[in-house]
């Protein structure tokens, strides 16, 4: 990086910074992870330099030759991995993702359900500060009460109630299986879209590890930045039947020319995804957060819904009488970062909250595994229990370095 040293000397510090925090912390944001080398050089290559409105081999520009080879390559193999009849690679992000699909197949005011922010849900499930609550009327699910989890009979209720055109299966903080025969089913016995956001658990199903929402849901967005380990980004995967009808819900619907740096990335990662080391890594995703999960119940921590399917976990810190906005400061300045939830029926607003989110993604890719999760789950209880204690906060960071150490990033 000489040439941006010389050109931009503060941002130049800034990347260095950046790369120092990710390689010295413990990262247990559960929507976060570490691109290979190889997607980063693709992601920073001279496709940024290209305009390429339309798509491959149908553009708005000349010389998209080149362009057009990794659009093609991200579409088939993305295909291949989720076996999905038609994709567009082309969404800037998640949201633009769901974006695109709202605007293919629904009208303004048409009513949407999606799980409610408070519950797990994500802001484009039809939150009211988000486009997806202002443009449409939603009808919104939870948790039950008793069992944190999501109950199909309740589900079933507000469907038949409300009537809504989409139904919006998917979550940032549920970390138990979701089940998409049982929505694919409330689905059809109201006349309703299926659409399944699997953002989080994307990598997860790409290897195997969760049941894949194909052949029930008419919809499959995703990010390509969380457990598929890409680049910043989004997709939409779709039957044949909507192919046409998606691809102008995102161009010119809603987005103009494609970032084809980042569809180059796109394409890389999702190459990656189908090695068996790619599948190996999933696996040990899911058994580092049970064993994290298991460690922090011994210890006694409530988790939302008694524990984890998948590569989260929702912590509710009320009978520790600490707030999630306390436990995360508490817990960056010892090196290890996560980031505050709220939890189903929480008392606290969203920028206290009762939670803490905790996944396992990024320590994953560092190579760490069980025995790394119980001294993890330690330093978070020690921290915990000490909240307001310098010296606990440094010792941690000692060890919080050292483990590091052994595991770099890059
Ligand atoms: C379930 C779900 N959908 C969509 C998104 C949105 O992704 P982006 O931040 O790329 O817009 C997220 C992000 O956290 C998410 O968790």
């Amino acid at each position: 990086m000489s040439e941006l040293l010389h050109t931009d000397p503060e941002v130049y510090e800034a990347i260095q910074n950046e790369m120092a925090r990710e390689n010295n912390k413990i990262l247990l944001i559960a929507s976060e992870n570490y691109a290979s080398k190889a997607v980063l050089e693709a992601q920073g290559c001279v496709m940024t330099n290209k305009y390429a409105e339309g798509y491959p081999h149908k553009r708005y520009y000349g010389g998209c030759e080149y362009v057009d080879v990794v659009e093609d390559l991200a579409i088939s193999r993305s295909k291949a991995i989720f076996g999905a009849e038609h994709v567009n690679v082309q969404p800037h992000s998640g949201t633009q993702a769901n974006m695109g699909v709202y605007f293919a197949v629904l009208k303004p005011g048409d009513t949407i359900m999606g799980m409610d922010l408070a519950h797990g849900g994500h802001l484009s499930h039809g939150s009211r500060v988000n486009f997806s609550g202002i443009f449409y009327n939603v009808a919104g699910y939870g948790v039950s009460r008793e069992t944190g989890m999501i109950d199909y009979d309740d589900i079933r209720k507000i469907a038949i109630e409300r009537k809504p055109r989409m139904i919006v299966i998917g979550a940032s903080a549920y970390a138990r299986t979701l089940d998409f025969k049982a929505f694919h089913n409330i689905a059809k016995e109201v006349g309703a879209y299926t659409l399944a956001d699997i953002a989080h658990i994307a990598g997860l199903i790409a290897a195997g590890v969760h049941p894949s929402p194909f052949p029930y849901c008419d919809f499959v967005t995703t990010t390509t930045h969380k457990t598929l380990r890409g680049p910043r980004g989004g997709m939409i995967m779709c039957k044949a039947e909507y192919a046409k009808l998606i691809d102008k819900g995102i161009f010119p619907a809603i987005q103009g020319g494609p970032l084809m740096h980042v569809i180059a990335a796109k394409a890389v990662a999702l190459k990656e995804a189908m090695t068996p080391e790619f599948k190996r890594y999933q696996e040990q995703v899911v058994i580092n957060a049970k064993r994290l999960a298991d460690n922090l119940i011994k210890m006694g921590y409530n988790l939302v819904s008694g524990g984890t399917d998948n590569h989260l976990m929702l912590v509710d810190l009320r009978n520790k009488g600490i707030t999630g906005k306390d436990a995360e400061a508490a817990l960056d300045v010892s090196g290890i970062t996560l980031n505050k939830n709220a939890v189903p029926f929480d008392d606290k607003p969203p920028m206290i909250t009762s939670g803490i989110r905790i996944g396992t993604p990024a320590v994953t890719t560092r190579g760490m595994k069980e025995g790394e999760m119980d001294r993890i789950a330690e330093y978070i209880d020690k921290v915990l229990s000490n909240v307001g204690n310098e010296n606990v906060y440094n010792d941690v960071k000692i060890e919080v370095m050292e483990l590091c150490r052994r595991f770099p990033v890059y």
